[in-house]
């Protein structure tokens, strides 16, 4: 029987005989699966392992230096930096169509990612090595929901930041392959990663792209990592961050409504709170959070975060809402 013990030892074991003594890349999301998939592969081949990480600045708050400080000292792993932000902040100006953000991020990732690879070849060529290896964090349920071809995925186009080019040059190596979420998680924690990545709750691969509802920008992105940065910290202060599957904080950068401040009115923007309980993401249901905790969270955002008077809740279930807004 499994236990995280021997299934660590035996996936670096299999990782040393697929790879030898070659080289290989991963790219890092920031998520946990990628996360474990390339700490496994630290393990099993040290330094023969680059990793990407294209800091696209849709992360929140935090998120980028996990991967880059906290990841990296975890593991000591080789990482290449690709940053990224104004690149995707111009390619999505004055776009406000959500299947249209996710289809200029994907392609912007990929372009990007496919950047960062070539610098990381030719550094490799220089030494007269070649890069014949990708890792996939690919778990046991992607598996199967691809064979499946059929579901939630073909409502919004779904794409997995770190995707694969469509002219893959590489061998796959994917350590994941047989693990569901839980398991990957107790690995992870085996490999000494912090909490903060192998406990962390889904986030989407466009990231906060698709939380402002309208068009993205610097000053947006800014405001709404303030606010989910206030309204994750309660729910966690709160002991609730198990009870709940995710929670994304939504920016309505289209809409505005008055409010007043002091002696004074103000005209600025909404944001909702979308915490859902769910089992697999297919189907979801809203939270039933402590009102406490959600004036808590509606004070210190309505206080904190200039450019917001309202808090909502959505107490919508999946379906008919989907979890992300967009
Ligand atoms: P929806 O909004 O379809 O979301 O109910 C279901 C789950 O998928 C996540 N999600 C994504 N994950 N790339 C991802 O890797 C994406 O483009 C994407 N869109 C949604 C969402 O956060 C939820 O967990």
């Amino acid at each position: 029987n499994w236990t995280t013990g021997n299934i660590l030892e035996e996936q670096v074991e299999r990782i040393r005989q697929q790879i030898g003594d070659a080289r290989v890349i991963c790219g890092l999301s920031g998520g946990v699966d990628s996360a474990v998939a390339a700490a496994l592969v630290q393990r099993a081949v040290g330094d023969q392992l680059t990793c990407v990480f294209v800091d696209h600045g849709l992360l929140r708050e935090g998120e980028a230096e996990q991967v880059e400080r906290d990841f990296v000292a975890a593991t000591g792993v080789k990482l290449y930096v690709a940053n990224e932000q104004e690149r995707f902040l111009s390619a999505l100006a004055g776009v406000s169509d959500p299947e249209t953000k996710r289809k200029i991020i994907g392609r912007e990732f990929i372009r990007a990612f496919e950047e960062a690879e070539l610098a990381i070849i030719t550094e490799a060529a220089a030494h007269g090595e070649k890069i014949k290896f990708l890792v996939q964090g690919t778990l046991y349920p992607d598996v199967v929901e691809s064979g499946g071809g059929e579901g939630a995925a073909n409502i919004k186009s779904h794409h997995n930041v770190g995707g694969l080019p469509e002219d893959l040059q590489f061998e796959l190596v994917e350590p994941l392959r047989a693990l569901f979420k839980d398991e990957v998680r107790a690995v992870g924690a085996q490999l000494g990663l912090p909490q903060e990545i192998v406990g962390r709750q889904p986030f989407p691969g466009p990231g906060l792209g698709i939380r402002i509802v309208g068009e993205v920008t610097k000053e947006r992105l800014d405001l709404l990592r303030k606010a989910d940065a206030i309204a994750r910290a309660e729910l966690t202060a709160a002991g609730l961050d198990n009870e709940v599957w995710q929670m994304p904080v939504v920016l309505l950068a289209d809409v505005r409504s008055v409010g007043v401040m002091g002696d004074g009115r103000t005209y600025g923007h909404p944001i909702v709170l979308r915490p859902v309980s769910s089992e697999d993401a297919m189907t979801a249901d809203w939270s039933r959070l402590p009102y406490d905790l959600l004036a808590r969270i509606s004070n210190r955002i309505t206080n904190e975060v200039d450019g917001v008077n309202r808090v909502v809740l959505d107490v919508t279930s999946k379906p008919p809402g989907t979890i992300e807004w967009e």
